[in-house]
């Protein structure tokens, strides 16, 4: 019902006008991926893959050389350990050395590598490598293609779901990933703000509501607490409806390793306690076993959400042993008792940074694939209160349906229900840089201003204010690290040129130049140095201005503060939706002082951490895709010429086995024609089972060929003979209506000239035709003849479509004829013109009604009477 008027929403809102590409929205989780496809009349729905399931699971794999996706990778874990790669979100952009990577070798048999930007990559068994982005890329190119069949166009933009606390480094492996796919980044979007999305779609919000929304996911665990409140969309207008939603973001919490997947951990880690127990056997060293445990582990966990026990069944687990275990939920939660004292934290951190009491909140949303586990619902209960938790939006897929809306309200091209987010970013940012050396040789200091405090909202520039002679370097950092094994400083803008563009401007007149660097935190949580300007202050001439100098001088507020003087204070926020409103504060407090044109600064950005990923390595790693791509393609097209030929071969033997005299094909064939071909087929049959496993499409096409080529005479007769009747009727109809035509014609003729009226058709048209028709008849006539003496199994002496050639062109002729206007009879006097007019037209009308001879049971005649 509601996915119903979802879809309606959209659907009846499009703007028609404009052609409209398709949106895909992906939730790339721990286990899962969602993917949602935004198309202009095609019905809002989370995408299905090949097997009609609603999620994929997030693996990529390899079976010997055949790449695998989503369950079918998984599932190959048990035989292929070194060749299934699953949980890849654990890894993005993490350093290789880190807790995120021990965690992940603890619960994964593949093979990690240090890459080159010193983050982590996977190891196939052949040896090959490939990044983590690389793999997550196949991934999202998976689902394009997914995306693109049901769409059956390109797709080129995707909107992708982050956790909130997802660093800059991690932001910009999705965001790598995506490029490698060859897809275009619309927008990041938390995943907080998506579900709430997908919760304000369906409803209104006449007071203002608070809930939060506590996503158990496979990797982590995540709370944001959002403010859902009616608004007008154009706050301009005069009108008071409150047409708008306006989420806002209040507050995050979180908890990286709480997740579903450490929950199968506990789980598998039961098992080989128990595996050591029984048996006196490590079977940690075990690949194999290993990955068969850990799939066992996700099963096991499913059941026990609904059961008090289950059953652990695994046939020849290793060592030839074949493990059964009963594993009884009590066991489970046993083990899992420190994590249990951990579900709530993100709930309340969530309400303590946005300032609210559990008081303060009408519901607590539960979402992700994890809230399912009794003992996080119970968590949460605990801590929320049992009628405060609601279940109202679809667990797996309200993030995904969420950032598809705001996907398409993003691109402009759907008209959605008006909702808009404002998102913060969960860390302290900060701006360092070295203070200018008061006196030479002087220690330098280093200085730190916090521009983007915890809580900031997304979508804000600040401007910084420097006084600097020289070029400089400021850095982006986390204030502390953002999480374990990363680092703080994530980027190093190096801003360049001062010297001479101060020089330029005091040359100019301006006095006390200073440099104004904007950063940025934008919407899809990314902080960067946007750009830098040299300004000064120019005297203005005017009589005004020179009085307002004389007042206002010195108690101007926008004096620029030495940024080597003040630490926190330098920085003006402004929003990014209104970037004509720079400055404005400085213009209003001192209109004496003009700034004239400010010089831009290069900037030139350096990465002196974990680096995302430069354009050639992402068109390296484009490249190697894309070389999968084109293996897999020829692979494909081997494979469907070598079915074509078998199937072709298994039709040919069945053809050939029928001996009755009934069957067309033996009807039409002679017999040495049937033995050559079943000898082919034979030798061909042979020539696959010995060689057919080696050969190539080429040779798959050429023995089809020249089966083919045997095959087709038999074809062909058999195609004439049923063509045959058909085209000569069609050829007697044209006989027959040039005929009637020519006979009616040439009585008229006689009566106008009797008459002395005058006549639409000449005798020499007339007798053209005749001309035509006999040429057509007689040849008719001659080759029927002929065609009446040849045999079933011979070939054919004329061709059905040569017979529909002739006819046309005595059909043509005809057709001239009849479509041929009255000639006008001469004029007479001027007088009687408009009579003479009226008459022409009448007759033209006659003419165009008049009955055509165009034959009513001819299918194949084209003519456009
Ligand atoms: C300064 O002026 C010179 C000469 O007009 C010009 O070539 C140069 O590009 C200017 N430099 C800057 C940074 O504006
Ligand atoms: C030829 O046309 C006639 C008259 O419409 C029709 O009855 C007959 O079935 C047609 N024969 C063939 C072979 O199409
Ligand atoms: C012959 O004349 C009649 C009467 O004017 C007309 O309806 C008919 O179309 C004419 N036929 C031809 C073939 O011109
Ligand atoms: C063409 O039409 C004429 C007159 O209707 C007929 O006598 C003749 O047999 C026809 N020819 C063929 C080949 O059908």
């Amino acid at each position: 019902m509601s996915r119903l008027f979802l879809f309606l929403c959209v659907w009846l809102s499009l703007w028609s006008e404009t052609v409209l590409g398709s949106i895909l929205a992906i939730d790339y989780g721990a286990d899962f991926i969602k993917a949602s496809l935004m198309k202009p009349g095609q019905p809002f729905d989370v995408l299905l893959n090949r097997d009609s399931k609603r999620k994929i699971q997030s693996s990529v794999g390899w079976k010997k050389n055949d790449r695998l996706f989503g369950q079918d990778a998984a599932n190959i874990a048990g035989r292929f350990p070194l060749d299934s790669f699953s949980s890849l979100k654990f890894l993005q952009a993490v350093p290789y050395e880190s807790d995120a990577v021990s965690f992940y070798t603890s619960i994964s048999t593949a093979d990690v590598v240090k890459t080159e930007r010193g983050t982590v990559g996977l190891r196939r068994s052949d040896g090959t490598e490939w990044t983590v982005e690389e793999l997550i890329a196949m991934q999202f190119a998976y689902v394009r293609d997914l995306a693109e069949s049901t769409a059956g166009e390109k797709v080129n933009d995707v909107i992708v779901t982050v956790p909130a606390y997802y660093t800059q480094f991690e932001r910009d492996a999705v965001v790598d990933a995506i490029e490698i796919a060859g897809l275009r980044t619309l927008a990041l979007i938390n995943d907080g703000a998506a579900v709430a999305v997908n919760y304000a779609m369906t409803r209104s919000f006449p007071e203002p509501e608070y809930h939060v929304i506590y996503d158990a996911g496979a990797s982590s665990i995540r709370a944001t607490v959002v403010q859902f409140a009616s608004v007008q969309s154009d706050p301009k207008s005069k009108s008071t409806t409150k047409d708008a939603t306006q989420i806002t973001i209040q507050g995050v919490g979180y908890d990286r390793q709480t997740g579903g997947t450490e929950l199968d951990r506990r789980l598998r880690d039961i098992m080989v306690a128990d595996f050591q127990k029984r048996y006196k056997r490590d079977i940690t060293t075990d690949k194999r076993g290993m990955a068969k445990l850990w799939k066992e582990a996700g099963r096991i966990k499913a059941i026990l959400s609904a059961n008090t026990e289950a059953m652990a069944t695994i046939e020849s687990l290793a060592f030839d042993i074949d493990y059964k275990a009963k594993i009884s939920r009590a066991e489970f939660e046993a083990a899992s008792k420190d994590l249990k004292l951990r579900y709530a934290v993100p709930l309340l951190q969530a309400l303590s940074n946005a300032g609210l009491r559990m008081d303060d909140i009408n519901s607590v949303i539960l979402t992700g694939g994890s809230s399912r586990t009794p003992m996080i619902q119970e968590a949460v209960k605990a801590a929320a209160g049992a009628n405060k938790i609601a279940q109202n939006v679809n667990a797996d897929e309200a993030a995904v349906l969420g950032a598809a809306l705001h996907g398409a309200a993003l691109s402009r091209q759907f008209k959605t229900k008006d909702i808009r987010i404002a998102d913060i970013g969960p860390y302290d940012i900060q701006v360092s840089y070295q203070a200018e050396a008061k006196t030479p040789g002087a220690r330098p200091r280093m200085i730190n201003t916090l521009v983007f405090p915890a809580g900031s909202k997304t979508g804000t520039k600040k401007t910084l204010t420097f006084k600097r002679q020289d070029d400089f370097a400021v850095k982006l950092a986390y204030k502390t690290p953002p999480a374990p094994g990363f680092p703080t400083e994530f980027i190093e803008a190096e801003i360049v040129g001062v010297g001479e563009a101060i020089q330029n401007l005091t040359e100019a007149g301006a006095t006390d130049p200073v440099i104004k660097a904007t950063v940025m935190l934008s919407e899809s949580g990314f902080a960067s140095v946007r750009d830098a300007f040299v300004s000064g202050e120019f005297k203005d001439e005017s009589i005004t201005g020179k009085l307002k100098d004389f007042f206002g001088k010195g108690s101007s507020s926008s004096q620029p503060v030495d940024a080597t003087t003040a630490d926190v204070g330098t920085a003006e926020e402004e929003a990014t939706e209104s970037p004509s409103a720079s400055s404005s504060a400085a213009e209003t407090s001192a209109t004496a002082v003009k700034p004239k044109e400010p010089i831009a600064l290069e900037i030139e950005v350096k990465f002196p951490t974990i680096a995302p990923m430069s354009v050639k390595q992402k068109r390296a790693g484009r490249d190697k895709l894309l070389a999968v791509d084109a293996e897999e393609s020829t692979k494909r097209k081997r494979e469907e010429a070598r079915n074509t030929l078998e199937g072709y071969l298994y039709k040919l033997r069945d053809l050939l086995s029928d001996e009755s005299s009934e069957s067309p094909f033996v009807k039409c064939s002679q017999s040495a024609e049937r033995k050559a071909l079943a000898e082919k087929t034979d030798e061909t049959l042979a020539w696959l089972a010995d060689y057919g496993d080696d050969a190539d499409t080429i040779q798959y096409i050429d023995k089809r060929t020249a089966l083919e080529s045997l095959e087709r005479p038999i074809v062909h007769r058999y195609k004439e003979i049923e063509e045959f009747p058909k085209a000569l009727n069609n050829s007697q109809m044209w006989n027959w209506s040039a005929r009637m035509f020519i006979t009616e014609a040439r009585t008229n003729l006689t009566r106008e000239l009797e008459t002395g009226a005058v006549g639409k058709y000449t005798k020499e048209e007339l007798d053209e035709l005749e001309k035509t028709l006999k040429e057509h008849e007689t040849w008719l006539n001659e080759w029927v003849e002929r065609q009446k003496s040849v045999k079933m199994n011979e070939d054919p002496v004329i061709l059905s479509s040569e017979m529909r050639a002739r006819a046309k062109v005595l059909e043509n002729h005809l057709q001239k004829l009849v479509k041929k206007r009255v000639p006008k009879p001469p004029k007479k006097s001027t007088t009687s013109s408009t009579t003479t007019a009226k008459t022409a037209e009448e007759e033209e009308t006659q003419t165009t009604g008049e009955a055509s001879p165009r034959p009513a049971q001819d299918e194949h005649g084209h003519d456009e009477l």
